[in-house]
């Protein structure tokens, strides 16, 4: 579906997988520039000194872009070569990007309630679905109080049960799993999305519900 080999035996759930899509150049899911459909919410939000947390961030126009906002972001990826990448944008801002080389579910607990966003872009549908509760708890343990989480969750039209990554998105499913520990506050799916994902992804906004 991103266009690059599904390789048997590599399994993606290891950071060896990904790293060789990024050695080969196999990143199809890559737009080149920041998500559409978030350019306008960042537009519209005040993030000015906001602690956001960029999951699977490759590499990180969305990251970039929210810095430029004057948010402090934390970008996050298990692969190195993406947050390099980052770090040679000529648009990367020193003191507003943290780069941290981890797996998403090893963050330190430092991180616990620490985060005012989460922005989540196709690393949900990277991750295989029997994590993905360990996804919305890592999500619910970083952010504060009234932090927020905004997904646009891609692709919806694919059945989860389907050969992944990407993994399908079953909306129906996953908002029931997220209700267990956050509120979902609007869902919106006419969104901007670049011409070949109009139909297969959908908005979502949900606040913890504790
Ligand atoms: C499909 S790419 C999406 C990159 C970026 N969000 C975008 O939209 O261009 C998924 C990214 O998540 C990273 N990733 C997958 N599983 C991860 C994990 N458990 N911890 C940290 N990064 C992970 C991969 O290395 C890859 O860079």
């Amino acid at each position: 579906m991103w266009g690059f080999f599904f390789i048997k035996n590599m399994n993606h759930t290891h950071s060896a997988f990904w790293e060789n899509l990024y050695d080969i150049g196999d990143i199809g899911w890559d737009l080149s520039g920041p998500t559409k459909p978030f350019v306008e919410i960042f537009n519209n939000l005040d993030l000015l000194n906001k602690k956001v947390f960029v999951p699977g961030c490759g590499n990180g126009h969305d990251v970039i872009e929210l810095a430029k906002k004057g948010a402090e972001v934390y970008a996050v990826d298990f692969v190195e070569a993406p947050l390099l990448n980052i770090k040679t944008n000529p648009d990367f801002i020193e003191n507003k990007i943290h780069l941290i080389h981890s797996d998403i579910f090893e963050v330190s607990n430092n991180f616990n309630n620490q985060f005012d966003y989460v922005f989540e872009y196709t690393c949900y549908c990277a991750i295989d679905p029997k994590y993905r509760e360990k996804y919305r708890d890592l999500v619910y343990r970083i952010l504060n109080k009234k932090g927020k989480f905004i997904s646009l969750f891609f692709p919806i039209l694919k059945p989860e049960i389907d050969d992944g990554p990407p993994f399908g998105v079953d909306l129906a499913k996953t908002l029931e799993m997220f209700k267990d520990k956050f509120n979902i506050l609007e869902i919106n799916q006419s969104i901007n999305s670049i011409p070949k994902r109009a139909g297969n992804e959908v908005l979502v906004f949900m606040s913890k519900n504790g």
